[in-house]
């Protein structure tokens, strides 16, 4: 039997996707409202196939409350709960440590019935695992490796494919505390993959080397976006010059690669922002220089503000001005927009005193929960577009790519459009005279080939 602490898109994805292999799972998770919602077979987020997936499992392998003690008869716990950045960079532990807490008063009551292992799957920092499992040790008064086992147990799927990813990973990486929990850890994951049918790479480390492996490749990751995006701004500064390109000549270079190199206006999502940051400040408390992540984070920062720039640029002052963003979940197929990139720019908006319009397929329930009457909310792109004087293209939903200059030049009072995701083929809008268009990356006079 297999529990799962914490019921957000990594926890419930984990949960129906063991559930769908046979395992009886308990999931639990504090928000009351939330298990109710998922026990009625209605995933509180938005995931593709997670509705299905829970409507065949959900009262018959897997069984969802808001009590610690349903997780009496568990052989593996995996702890599924966030680690939000606090306002001063630290993580917030709180959810991580209740956890541990419910756990240990919880399995103090019944010592050496039952070997158990409790898995941290939340994003922690190096020598967090080891530190709860000491922690646990004192409140249950059960021994690490003889009545218990602890093992971190990273995870590294992509919102939108949280069940594909789960189903399929690259690899599992299991960071031992203690080896019999390790073990433990491994022969499930072994067996669970044994029945998917797929061939997993496991690989077993320490818990601190597990831990850094999590961060290690948010920051490559995120890396690679600002360098994009840093390289970006040089073309832009300068003539006939097309990050595209640019990108396109280095990445057949099979040591660089052309994938997540895509330039836009930063990447946003519940994991890069919050990772890069978490770890420049980690490496500050351990006194190692963080240049690395400083500068990643910094241009990162800075990217969504291009897209303000160029309007103040066309429009001068903004004060008044109509503005249409279009797309404002994170990335294309989520609501989720959590340090979403259209929020940056709306937020500069609304400061400069413009009139925002905004267009989102998913997500404009969750933005307008945030601003409420402060911005006018639209389902249809074209009529956020029509009169307005500036419009950012934030987020790449396909719908977007079906606009071509004639929409934009028909629709809006002064056509200034700003291609923040490059989803436009920038030589069929600057060859029209009515537009004013900047795309991120390409240079304002080009005179190469086309
Ligand atoms: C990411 C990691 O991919 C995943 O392994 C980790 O576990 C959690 O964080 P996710 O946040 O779902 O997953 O989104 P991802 O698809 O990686 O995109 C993150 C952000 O980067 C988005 O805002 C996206 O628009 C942006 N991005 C991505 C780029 O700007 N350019 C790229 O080339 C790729």
């Amino acid at each position: 039997m297999i529990g799962i602490v914490g019921l957000g898109f990594v926890g419930l994805s984990l949960a129906v996707a063991i559930a769908s292999k046979g395992y009886t799972v308990i999931g639990v998770d504090i928000d009351r409202g939330k298990v109710e919602l998922i026990r009625k077979g209605e995933p509180p987020f938005h995931e593709p196939g997670l509705r299905e997936v829970l409507g065949n499992t959900v009262g018959e392998k897997l069984h969802v409350s808001d009590d610690y003690r349903d997780l009496m008869d568990a052989d593996v716990v995996f702890i599924c709960v966030g680690t939000p950045t606090l306002p001063d960079g630290r993580q917030d532990r709180r959810a991580l440590e209740s956890a541990i807490h419910g756990l240990a008063e919880m399995y103090s009551e019944d010592r050496g019935k039952r070997f158990r292992v409790i898995a941290v799957k939340s994003t922690v920092l190096p020598g967090t695992t080891r530190e709860l499992a000491q922690t646990f040790s004192k409140l249950s008064g059960l021994r690490l490796g003889v009545d218990y086992g602890f093992a971190m147990n990273p995870e590294f799927l992509r919102e939108g494919r949280a069940l594909e990813d789960t189903l399929h990973p690259s690899r599992v990486v299991i960071g031992c505390v203690d080896d019999r929990g390790c073990r433990v850890v491994e022969e499930f994951y072994r067996e669970f993959y044994g029945r998917v049918g797929h061939d997993a790479r496991i690989l077993l480390m320490s818990a601190e080397e597990a831990e850094l492996v999590k961060y290690a490749s948010n920051l490559f990751l995120a890396t690679r976006i600002s360098y994009a995006n840093n390289l970006a701004r040089i073309c832009e500064a300068i003539d006939n010059c097309d990050i595209l390109r640019v990108l396109e000549g280095t990445g057949l270079d099979p040591r660089i690669g052309t994938h997540y190199l895509r330039p836009g206006l930063g990447y946003g999502g519940s994991c890069l922002p919050k990772d890069v940051k978490a770890l420049k400040h980690y490496m500050e408390e351990k006194r190692v220089d963080p240049a690395l992540p400083e500068a990643v984070d910094r241009i990162n920062e800075t990217q969504p503000l291009r897209a303000v720039q160029w309007l103040r640029e066309a429009l001068g002052s903004l004060e008044g001005k109509i503005i249409t963003v279009l797309g404002l979940a994170f990335k294309p197929g989520t609501d989720d927009i959590r340090d979403s990139v259209s929020l940056k720019i709306i937020n500069e908006l609304l400061e400069e005193g413009a009139a925002v319009r905004v267009h989102d397929l998913m997500a404009l329930k969750n933005v307008r929960r945030i601003y409420g009457d402060r911005l006018k909310y639209y389902d249809d792109p074209r009529e956020a577009l029509r009169g307005s004087d500036g419009a950012v293209v934030a987020t790449e939903w396909d719908i977007y790519r079906e606009l071509g200059p004639e929409d934009y030049a028909g629709l809006m009072r002064t056509p200034v459009v700003i291609d923040g995701r490059r989803i436009y083929d920038p030589w069929r809008f600057k060859g029209d005279s009515r537009i004013r268009f900047y795309a991120v990356g390409l240079s304002r006079r080009y005179s190469g080939p086309s």
